[in-house]
C-alpha cells in the first residue's frame, strides 16, 4: 500500500518513513529540502534496506500538487509533516507561515476529497493548549488563543481538517498533538539536523556538550514549579514515529470512532529544564556549562500529556524514558560532529 509522507526528510518525518517501511508500507516522500537534505534518504535506506520514492516538490505550487496526485493515483494515505516550525520566524513572517502551513494543507485536502477513500494524519502540537489549567493535559482541554502565527496555523489547521471531514465522509483524519519530540534513531543513521542556532532545548544541550556552543541559557528559574524551571513532556522521536503508523492503521482498518480524531503524543511525564540537564550529564558523563537568564517570552510554565486516549484507542505507549531519548540525542550529536 502506497503512503505519501510530506516533509519525509525532516526530523519526525524521516523516523516515520523508517517505521512505515518496517511495517511493509510503500512510501513516497515529498520534500522541498528547505530544512532537510537528500542525504537523509541514505540513512533511511541503511536502516530499512529500502529507498523510498522521493519527489522534490514545493507543495505551495498547486498545479504541481495536482499533477503529483494524478501521477500517484494509488496513494491511499497521507502523513503530512511538511510545514515551517520556527515560532520566532512566524512572528516576523506570518504570511509565509499561513501559506506553508495552511495553504498547502488546503491543496492536499482538496486532492484527497476527490478520492473514494483516503486517510490523513496531521502534525499538530501541544502548543494548541497554551498554558492548560490542569495537568496532565487531556485532549478535551480547551484550545487557547495562539501565542504566535505558528501556533495559530496548528489550531486553524485542525479546524480546516475537522470541517473538511464533516462534509467528506470518505476522508478520515487524525491530528496528533506532539509534546516535545527529541532523540534520534538508535542506529544513529538519522536524527535531528537543526539549521543554525537551535531554538529547542535538547539540541542546544547536545551542541553545547560537543563544544559547538559555549553555554546553555536556562530561561528562568522562578516559575511556580518544583525547581523553578519550566516543565515539558520530552518524548523519543521513534515513539512519535510509531504512533503515526498505528494511527494510520486505525484509519485504514476503519477502527476510528468518528472520521476526525485528535490524540496527544507524549510520555505522560513532565521534566524540568534542570532535570533535562541532569539527564544529559548522566548519559554523557560530562558537566554542562549553563547559566540562568531571564524568562523567554511566550513560554508556558508546564505542559505534559495525559496519554490515556492514545494508549487505549491506538494501543500505543511511549516506551523510552528521558535518559534513553537523551542518550540517542547525544550519540547522534557525537556522530555528526566527528
Ligand atoms: C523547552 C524548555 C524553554 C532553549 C516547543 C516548540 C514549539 C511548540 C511547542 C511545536 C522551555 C527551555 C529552551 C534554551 C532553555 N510547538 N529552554 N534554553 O518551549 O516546549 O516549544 O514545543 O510544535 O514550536 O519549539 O520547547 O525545546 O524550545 O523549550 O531554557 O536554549 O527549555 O524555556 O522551558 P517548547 P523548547
Amino acid at each position: 500500500m502506497k503512503i505519501l509522507v510530506t516533509g519525509g526528510l525532516g526530523f519526525i518525518g524521516s523516523h516515520t518513513v523508517v517505521e512505515l517501511q518496517n511495517e511493509g508500507f510503500e512510501v513516497v516522500i515529498i520534500d522541498n529540502l528547505s530544512n532537510s537534505s537528500e542525504e537523509v534518504l541514505v540513512g533511511i535506506e541503511a536502516i530499512t534496506g529500502k529507498k523510498p520514492i522521493f519527489e522534490k516538490l514545493d507543495l505551495r505550487e498547486k498545479p504541481k500538487v495536482q499533477e503529483f496526485f494524478k501521477k500517484y493515483q494509488d496513494i491511499e494515505g497521507v502523513i503530512h509533516f511538511a510545514a515551517s516550525k520556527a515560532v520566532g520566524e512566524s512572528v516576523e513572517k506570518p504570511l509565509l507561515y499561513y501559506e506553508n502551513n495552511l495553504g498547502v494543507l488546503v491543496y492536499i485536502l482538496q486532492e484527497l476529497s476527490k478520492k473514494n477513500k483516503a486517510s490523513f494524519i496531521f502534525s499538530s502540537s501541544c502548543t494548541v493548549y497554551g498554558q492548560a489549567d490542569k495537568m496532565p493535559i487531556t485532549e478535551d482541554a480547551p484550545v487557547k488563543p495562539a501565542e504566535s502565527p505558528y501556533g495559530n496555523t496548528k489550531q486553524v489547521g485542525e479546524e480546516i481538517i475537522r470541517d473538511t471531514c464533516k462534509v467528506n465522509q470518505q476522508l478520515s483524519a487524525i491530528a496528533l498533538r506532539y509534546f516535545n519530540p527529541i532523540g534520534s534513531h538508535p542506529s544513529v543513521e538519522i536524527g535531528e539536523l537543526p539549521i543554525g542556532v537551535p531554538q529547542n532545548l535538547v539540541p542546544f544541550i547536545t551542541q553545547t556538550g560537543v563544544g559547538l556552543r559555549e553555554q546553555l541559557s536556562v530561561f528562568g528559574d522562578d516559575y511556580p514549579t518544583e525547581d523553578g524551571t519550566c516543565v515539558r513532556d520530552y518524548i523519543h522521536v521513534v515513539d512519535v514515529a510509531k504512533a503515526h503508523v498505528v494511527a494510520l492503521q486505525r484509519l485504514l482498518n476503519k477502527k476510528n470512532e468518528t472520521n476526525y480524531e485528535v490524540f496527544n503524543l507524549g510520555t505522560g511525564k513532565g521534566s524540568s529544564v534542570l532535570e533535562v540537564i541532569q539527564s544529559f550529564e548522566r548519559v554523557s558523563g560530562k558537566k554542562l556549562n549553563y547559566k540562568i537568564v531571564d524568562k523567554r517570552p511566550g513560554d508556558v510554565i508546564e505542559a505534559y500529556a495525559d496519554t490515556r486516549k492514545a494508549n487505549k484507542a491506538l494501543g500505543w505507549k511511549a516506551e523510552s524514558a528521558l535518559d534513553d531519548s537523551m542518550r540517542s540525542a547525544w550519540n547522534w550529536e557525537q556522530k555528526i560532529r566527528s
